[in-house]
Order: C-alpha cells, then structure tokens, then sequence
C-alpha cells in the first residue's frame, strides 16, 4: 500500500499532518510505502524537510520505506546529501515512447528502484503505444496483447509498472504476463521506439502553478 505527500501539504509539521489525514482516508496504522510525489525545484528547502517528516514516520514504525516521485538526477543528489535515508524508490513517468535510460542508470547507481508511472504510455500516448506496429508485431508473435508486451518490457528491465485501469479484465490481463518471455531482440526493438517525449509536467519547473495550469489545460482534473 503506497500513498505520496502532495506539493501544497510541503512543509515538516504539514506533512506530519498530512500523513495522518492519510492513514485516516485509508484506515490502515501503517504504510507499506510513503512517497515525496514531486519535488518543488523552486521550495527545495521545504521539499527536503518534507523528506525529514517522512524519515521521522519511518523511525516511528509509521512507514515501512520512504521514497520520492518525479525526482531528476540533481534533485536526489540534493536529497542525498542533506538527509540520512536513501530513497527506496523513484516512481517517474517511463514508457516505451519515453524511456527515461539516463534517469534509470542514475536511480540504480544510488540503489534506488525505478518505478514507472503511465506505464502504457498515459493519456494520449495509450493509443499510440499499443497501435504501434512493432508492438503490435510482437504481441501477435509471442500469442499475448500489446500491454502484455509493454509490462513484460518493464518487467524484464526490472522496472516497477503500476499500470492504471477501471476494467476488471484489463486488471486480469495485466497480471497475466508471467508465461512468456521478450528476447534481447525483442527487448531493443522496444527501446528503439524511444522519442524522448513527455506527456507529463516537466519535474525541473513543477510547482503548484504549473500543476493548476495543467489541471486547466486538461479540464478533467486528472492531473496527478
Ligand atoms: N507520480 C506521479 O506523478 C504520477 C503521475 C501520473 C500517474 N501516476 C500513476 O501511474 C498510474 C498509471 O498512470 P496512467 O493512468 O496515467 O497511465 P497508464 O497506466 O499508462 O494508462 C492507463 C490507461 O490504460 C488503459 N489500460 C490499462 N490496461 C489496459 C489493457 N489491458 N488494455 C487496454 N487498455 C488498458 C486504461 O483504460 P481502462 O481503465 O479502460 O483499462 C487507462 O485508460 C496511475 O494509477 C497513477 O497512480 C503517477
């Protein structure tokens, strides 16, 4: 059980507050995993102390591991040298039109596991990731369905998909990805595919500005 401490509750006693709303919503007494969810590049100082309050909740049994969300590679070499606790993992936005191979070396360099977000692509690059040819290709190769071929692709590269879906038998299909396995072939036509493209807010400028500019840009409230 994951939850993430959002940029407007930043601040320590905020987010000791914020933490405990949480566990309220969620009716749990502890957490599996709590999560920094962006970094504010602009407040850094208050996205470090964010990060003490949550080093705090694991000294007290309250989580059992902290991590972060959305962090570049200058933003965890701030968090690693001014805290005590390495972050356990780094959940970003990774898929196969946007692979994120630098951030990735640089999580695994500080023994940090990379977690990828919009793991099928997110919003519009859904359909753009499972119409595409060589995934589609694959899929029809190997008897399964393009997600299949997209979780197996992160699955293989030991990254931690949390795909998103509403529909019980996508949710069954995605588990469904054990029996079969990508060739080293496979997996570069994959990572070929890479075009370098967010769909997401960029982790360098996001505040809480930027967040409500989206929010309005997409008028769905799903931004986060
Ligand atoms: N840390 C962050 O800042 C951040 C930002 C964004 C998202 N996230 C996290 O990432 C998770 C996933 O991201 P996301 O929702 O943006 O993108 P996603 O998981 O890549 O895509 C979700 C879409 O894929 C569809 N889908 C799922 N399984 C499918 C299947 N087997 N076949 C066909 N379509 C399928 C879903 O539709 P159906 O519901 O119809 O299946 C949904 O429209 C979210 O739950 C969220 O927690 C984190």
């Amino acid at each position: 059980m994951t939850t993430k401490l959002w940029i407007a509750d930043f601040g320590y006693d905020q987010a000791l507050r914020a933490f405990e709303t949480s566990m309220g919503k969620l009716g749990l007494d502890y957490l599996d995993l709590y999560l920094l969810h962006w970094p504010v590049p602009k407040e850094f100082e208050k996205t470090l102390v964010s990060y003490k309050a949550a080093e705090k909740l694991l000294a007290d049994g309250r989580v059992r591991a902290i991590g972060v969300s959305n962090f570049n590679p200058n933003h965890l070499q701030t968090l690693l040298e001014r805290t005590s606790v390495v972050p356990v993992v780094n959940q970003i936005e990774l898929n196969p039109l946007f692979s994120q191979n630098a951030l990735r070396d640089v999580n695994a360099q500080r023994g940090i596991v990379t977690e990828s977000w919009s793991p099928i692509g997110g919003g519009k690059n859904v359909a753009r990731v499972l119409q595409n040819p060589q995934i589609r290709a694959l899929a029809t190769q190997h008897g399964k369905t393009p997600v299949q071929v997209v979780l197996r692709w992160h699955l293989q590269h030991g990254l931690v998909a949390i795909p998103r879906s509403v529909n019980p038998q996508h949710i069954a299909e995605n588990f469904d990805i054990f029996d079969f396995e990508l060739s080293s072939t496979d997996m570069a036509t994959i990572d070929a595919l890479n075009l370098n493209e967010r769909v997401g807010p960029d982790p360098g400028t996001f505040d809480l500005a930027a967040f409500e500019a989206l929010v309005a840009s997409r008028g769905d409230g799903r931004a986060r």
